[in-house]
């Protein structure tokens, strides 16, 4: 898949408030909660460097300095882990900074997920770009990305990726309106915001990783105020495809939605039992708790 990775810079609009989380989220970002030993960020910036960026572009909001800090040097805990001799702790700090070329736009307001990709233009508007929403953490080899990546390279256009759903929860998603092409691929033939099951064009709906054409930032320029009294991306693309072809593919891997705690608690367990050094605490807390009682 090696001659697929040409996406160089990777948005992740990351303003939000995190109510879903309240109160812990009150004074830790919602992308700074752990998924194991790493933020969720952090595995949302893994996944855009194992699909070849080597840039990150950060849009965020008040509350959110523990990102940077996070993707910065910590010239203190460095000194502290060198001194007394915790190499591969240090090895892991040092390394985190390195991972990748991090810039920072700052949204002012929460005007949606159309103006969050906006502030983000100056970094992205030679070349196409991803976008990651970090609720979503995906589980997939060859990365989504690079799966998108893949459709862009043969048909030239931005690229969606899709999931479908039941009908009864086309309200939560951006769902398409699509002609399939190929095995999981799809044209796009327009797109709505969060309809109502009876108004939905289909049961694809748009899951947290784009590819997008540089030619978005003209449309969200233009685009109105829309669902939720925000602009909203789904609408600049919609606009988009009276310029440019847009594409969707139907991804294979697996997501796990941290953007509710629901969500996020599976997704601890399920990682948790995967990983060698907890698996064995994961399973034995379930005996106790469940096998046991
Ligand atoms: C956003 C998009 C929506 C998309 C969803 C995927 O909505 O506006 O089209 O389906 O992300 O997670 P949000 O989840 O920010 O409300």
């Amino acid at each position: 898949m090696e001659e697929f990775k040409t996406i160089k810079k990777a948005v992740f609009p990351v303003a939000g408030l995190g109510t879903r989380f309240l109160p812990v989220t009150k004074n830790i970002p919602k992308e700074m909660l752990p998924l194991i030993d790493k933020p969720l960020i952090h595995h949302g910036v893994n996944e855009a460097i194992a699909s070849g960026c080597n840039e990150v572009v950060f849009v965020t909001g008040t509350g959110k300095e523990s990102i940077k800090s996070y993707f910065s040097h910590s010239i203190e805990l460095e000194d502290t882990l060198e001194k007394s001799g915790k190499t591969e702790f240090l090895n892991i700090v040092k390394n985190i900074p390195e991972l990748a070329e991090f810039r920072y736009v700052f949204q002012e307001k929460p005007l949606g997920l159309g103006h969050a990709v906006l502030c983000a233009k100056e970094y992205c508007i030679d070349n196409y770009f991803a976008l990651i929403l970090p609720d979503d953490v995906m589980i997939a080899n060859p990365t989504v990305l690079t799966q998108l990546d893949k459709i862009r390279s043969k048909y030239n256009g931005s690229v969606l990726s899709l999931e479908r759903i039941p009908m009864s929860q086309t309200s939560r998603y951006g769902i398409v309106d699509a002609e399939q092409i190929d095995e999981n691929v799809y044209k796009i033939k327009g797109l709505v915001e969060k309809p109502n099951p009876d108004v939905a064009p289909s049961d694809l709906a748009i899951m947290g990783r784009y590819i997008l054409s540089p030619s978005i930032f003209k449309h969200l320029e233009s685009i109105n105020c829309g669902k939720g009294g925000e602009y909203q991306l789904t609408d600049a693309i919609s606009s988009l495809l009276h310029e440019e072809p847009v594409y969707a593919c139907i991804y294979e891997g697996e997501r796990h939605d941290c953007g509710v705690i629901e969500g996020w608690i599976k997704a601890t367990i399920i990682n948790a039992l995967r990983d060698s050094r907890y698996r064995d605490i994961a399973i034995d807390a379930f005996i106790d708790e469940i096998i046991k009682k």
